[in-house]
């Protein structure tokens, strides 16, 4: 999601003391931020290896770079393919039911709570059956981050009713999709026990150190153990027993508070105005004056089991309470599992989470709340270039009762208070994170930050004037290759400094040389968020976010084709996000 939209009064910690930018002038050229080189290293992740059959993966770039493009289709190299598998609307595939898509927005909440929700974002593959290394059949599943209601309901917003409210939550969350391979063509397998639906209305439990808090009560859960929903997912992660993480970034956006907005909200974001779903006017949820602890329940990582259709996603307080963008796993040399968290907003922070017991990797059950115990830590840069990890434990970092914090259930609930405690360093909007497999460091997107002074920059350094701007998201693939996925925003794509750029993209980079190939170009009005592979590296899944997105980053509903009809081309339909698969068509590893 680009930032005007979700954040419209962005700067809830404007100082410049202590950021990332004064340390950078005294000391690192641009590309060193880039490659973002300063956290410290781990042992433990797992290197890439060949699969049977075919030659062992150097990491090596193999494609040639393709040009920008302002052209309204997806493109990649000479010699590759991109398919669409899963588009907004589409069945789950629930043998609940499996309601058409309706090209005017007409289906019902009802209806979309058994499709694909709006604006997919984080995606992991899970081959199945579990357990297995199979590419030819696995479960997707993947983030929903917000709505456009101009274009989910025929009408966009006028009539505003509880209906659109219900609808619009319903289009948010997560879908579970069983997926296989046929011959090299992926299809939604329907239906499937395990196709499923998360909404901002799926009951979920809140768990670890701040579960029960005083500050998570509400009326309609006074033991402030559940909630219902999850919202704002935007990147994702995954655990080494098979759970995907769900990361609720600008959840503040939901909520408006007419009154005076109390400190813990201010310093979250939450404004008078919200960002515009006016989903207060029918649930009073989110309503931050009427129930200013609802907004407590938001801001965290949610763990969810694809193989278990019926289990109840899990929110997990020992990670913190943020703008969580994503979660990146590493695992230390005994098998703790280690995340690595951006918190996506101008001058805050990077966390890690590091769980206080290894993983059993034989007993899938025993690590049912591991992520509940564990130390999180904040990220503190320093001028000649070293580092260090601020534990944000009561009693540590200045976390004292004197200064406000009572508990470590404190401490989680208002996580960047006791960053900014512990005095940790403000970045420039950190995105995505990524672990190399080659050598443990760990890179960031600082995507960019327009109230810094500065003018955004798209990139222009690197090699063969493949430019582009606002990095988001960041993946490596097994082999090592850096994939990097772009969100400049619609109200400045193709213009000013980023005329030369062309749409939303995917590049790919060699960290050993620094060289970087554009891979692929997006629809028109578009972003590229989330990147999966299946085990062999034959097929890579992405998600085409928002196209035909427009300025105001809210449709005309009468004009639904104002810039794109990606993908499908109808001229009475609507623009979809939608998951792609990439393959090569000679069936090698994506990427060679
Ligand atoms: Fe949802 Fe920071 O991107
Ligand atoms: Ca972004
Ligand atoms: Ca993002």
């Amino acid at each position: 999601m680009s930032k005007s939209y979700s954040d419209p009064l962005a700067v809830a910690n404007p100082s410049v003391t202590g950021s990332l930018a004064r340390l950078l002038e005294a000391r690192l050229s641009r590309r060193q931020v880039l490659q973002g080189a300063t956290l410290l290293p781990l042992l433990g992740l797992p290197l890439g290896c060949a699969t049977p059959g075919m030659r062992a993966d150097t990491g090596e770039i193999g494609f040639s770079s393709i040009s920008g493009s302002r052209e309204d289709r997806v493109r990649v190299p000479a010699g590759y393919s991109a398919n669409v598998v899963y588009r907004w609307g589409d069945p789950v595939g629930s043998p609940a039911g499996m309601p058409a898509f309706m090209t005017d927005g007409g289906n019902t909440a009802a209806e979309q709570a058994l499709q694909a929700g709006m604006h997919h974002d984080g995606i992991e593959y899970f081959a199945m059956p579990y357990g297995s290394q199979s590419s030819a059949r696995g479960l997707l599943v993947m983030n929903h981050e917000y709505t456009d209601d101009g274009l989910l309901h025929t009408d966009g917003f006028d009539n505003w009713s509880a209906e659109k409210v219900r609808k619009s939550q319903n289009a948010h969350g997560v879908s579970v999709i069983e997926v296989e391979n046929r011959a090299g063509q992926w299809s939604v397998v329907r239906p499937s026990r395990y196709a499923r639906r998360v909404t901002a209305q799926t009951p979920m439990r809140i768990a670890g150190p701040a579960a029960g808090h005083a500050s998570l009560r509400t009326a309609a859960n006074p033991a402030g153990d559940e909630v219902l929903g999850t919202i704002n997912n935007c990147a994702s992660g995954y655990t080494p027993w098979g759970t995907y993480l769900i990361c609720e970034e600008n959840w503040n956006g939901y909520f408006v508070n007419a009154g005076t907005i109390p400190p813990e909200q201010r310093r979250y974001g939450v404004t008078a105005r919200g960002a515009g779903y006016r989903w207060h006017e029918f649930d009073p949820r989110f309503d931050a004056a009427a129930n200013p602890n609802e907004p407590n329940r938001f801001g965290w990582v949610v763990e969810i089991d694809p193989f278990e259709p019926a289990s109840q996603p899990v929110k997990r307080t020992a990670l913190g309470r943020v703008k969580h963008e994503g979660a990146a796993l590493a695992l230390t040399a005994d098998n703790r599992v280690v995340y690595y968290m951006g918190d996506d907003q101008q001058f805050e922070y990077i966390y890690k989470f590091v769980s206080r017991d290894p993983y059993n990797k034989t007993d899938r059950a025993a690590n049912r709340d591991l992520l509940d115990h564990g130390t999180l830590y904040v990220a503190k840069f320093n001028a000649d270039g070293s580092g260090e990890w601020l534990e944000l434990v009561h009693g540590k970092s200045g976390l004292t009762a004197e200064a406000g914090f009572a508990s470590q259930a404190e401490i989680l609930i208002k996580t960047r208070q006791a960053a900014d405690r512990a005095g940790a360093t403000k970045m420039d909007r950190p995105e995505w994170t990524a672990v190399n497999p080659r050598d443990k460091s760990v890179y960031c997107t600082l995507t960019n930050n327009s109230a810094r002074g500065a003018k955004d920059q798209p990139g222009t350094d690197n090699i063969k004037g493949d430019v582009f701007g606002s990095p988001d998201g960041l993946w490596f693939d097994p082999a090592g290759r850096l994939w990097i996925q772009t969100d400049v925003s619609t109200s400045v794509l193709n213009r000013g400094d980023y005329a030369g750029v062309g749409n939303n993209q995917m590049l790919c980079a060699d960290p050993a040389t620094g060289r970087i190939r554009r891979f692929l170009t997006g629809p028109k009005g578009c972003e590229i968020t989330g990147v999966t592979m299946t085990p062999d590296g034959t097929s890579m899944f992405i998600n085409i976010q928002h196209p035909g997105e427009t300025a105001s980053e809210r449709s005309d509903p009468a004009q639904p084709l104002a810039v794109s009809n990606w993908p499908d081309g109808e001229a009475a339909g609507r623009p979809r996000s939608s998951t792609i698969v990439i393959r090569k068509d000679d069936g090698g590893i994506v990427g060679t």
